[in-house]
């Protein structure tokens, strides 16, 4: 799969913008506060339908402004694709492939496969939980769509019995036929979505494995992921009626896959207590490898590569590996951004690999094609 041009309107610090794609590796180049990130963060919408940090659209449109548009042509299987996606503020977001508007976007997910590498992926490991619940739950939505139905539906009746739960702390008498409605579509959606997540930890353990020990070159460190769930050890359906009066006072769903954690494990131990900050690193590129992996197994074509900032984030051991698996041919489709272009295309020159580099300045675009880093 390929993204063979993006346009956008008003996004961010873009009034307007239309870069056409050659080659397989783009740089984005230019200084802080440029746009680079802005850039992947349009091209992450046309994949997810949303940005990647879970910012609001309004935040996405031109300051001033009161629509943005992001347009990207796709080649998937040979077949061209068009993918748009508009936001007005104050109206609903619209997104549309080959001129269908979508009725569900949860439809559109997992079509355009995509990994990013971002900076703040760290806060995987700092963050609470629920951080990594979005991470999974965003990495099986694209390979299995049914899963976000049921993830959309457990959160609405979850909101809905909470409402009722806290209702009820005011009124003396309940609707029981709504709490036992409410209880057996949590049962039906929950259950789905827990066996979803032990089918996806159970196979992104060996290649999360593969990966880490090729970017630490076979050190012997072994890394897991630990999943826990309430519905592991408990049956969630009679949890859910005996704790009914502990919920009712807490106004809230004291149990479910709502509170899930993945513990990221290094030698068996928590790798946020007991990794460096180095093998933190290692794993997050070996976790998102995988994930690729993961979804290149599952369409047959390479997903979207989006590095943003890698150079500066990770040590060269690192980089060097990275890099290797680039000029090995493993990624389809990369974006890379950087601050500083002379780094970039040294590590690329290394490889010799060549690539098509973008200059942005202040939200403006420029081709630098004519500096296109030439195979040696
Ligand atoms: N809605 C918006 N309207 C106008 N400008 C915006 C909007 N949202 C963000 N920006 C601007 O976009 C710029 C940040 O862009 P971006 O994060 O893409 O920079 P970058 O090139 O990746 O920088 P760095 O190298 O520091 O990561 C900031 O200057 C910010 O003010
Ligand atoms: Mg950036």
């Amino acid at each position: 799969m390929r993204l063979e041009s993006l346009r956008l309107v008003d996004f961010k610090n873009y009034e307007s913008a239309m870069l056409r794609f050659q080659g397989s590796i783009h740089c984005l180049l230019g200084k802080n506060g440029s746009g680079k990130t802005n850039l992947l963060e349009a091209i992450y919408y046309l994949c997810f339908t949303r940005g990647p940090r879970g910012g609001s659209d309004v935040s996405c449109i031109r300051n001033g402004k009161a629509q943005f548009v992001i347009e990207g042509r796709f080649r998937k299987e040979d077949k061209p694709h068009e993918v748009v996606c508009t936001f007005s503020s104050g109206e609903k977001k619209l997104v549309s492939e080959d001129g269908k508007i979508y009725s569900k976007f949860s439809d559109h997910i997992g079509k355009y496969p995509l990994v990013l590498v971002a900076p703040n992926d760290i806060e995987l490991i700092w963050d609470g939980p629920e951080l990594r619940r979005r991470y999974v739950d965003t990495l099986i939505s694209q390979t299995d769509q049914e899963y976000l139905r049921q993830l959309i539906l457990y959160q609405l009746v979850l909101r809905q019995r909470n409402g009722l739960l806290k209702m009820s702390q005011e009124r003396p008498s309940i609707d029981h036929d709504l709490l036992h409605t409410y209880n057996t579509q949590l049962i039906s959606a929950g259950t789905y979505i827990f066996s979803a997540r032990v089918k996806l930890v159970r196979r992104i353990i060996p290649v999360l494995t593969a990966q880490y020990s090729f970017l630490v070159e076979g050190r012997d460190e072994q890394v897991g992921i630990l999943y826990t769930s309430d519905l592991a050890t408990l049956d969630f359906g009679s949890e859910l009626s005996s704790r009914f009066e502990r919920d009712r006072i807490l106004g809230r769903t004291s149990v479910g896959i709502h509170r899930d954690d993945f513990n990221f494990q290094l030698m068996n131990q928590s790798l946020k207590e007991w990794g460096s900050q180095g093998q933190q690193k290692s794993f997050l590129i070996a976790l998102k490898l995988a994930e690729f992996r993961l979804l290149e197994e599952r369409n047959r074509f390479k997903p979207l590569l989006l590095l943003d900032d890698i150079f500066d984030k990770l040590d060269d051991d690192r980089i060097h590996r990275l890099m290797d698996l680039i000029s090995a041919g493993s990624f389809g489709q990369i974006f890379i951004t950087d601050a500083r272009p002379e780094r970039s295309a040294e590590m690329l020159r290394r490889i010799r690999v060549k690539s098509q580099n973008f200059q942005v300045e202040d939200g403006k675009i420029q081709d630098r094609d004519q500096n296109t880093i030439q195979v040696i």
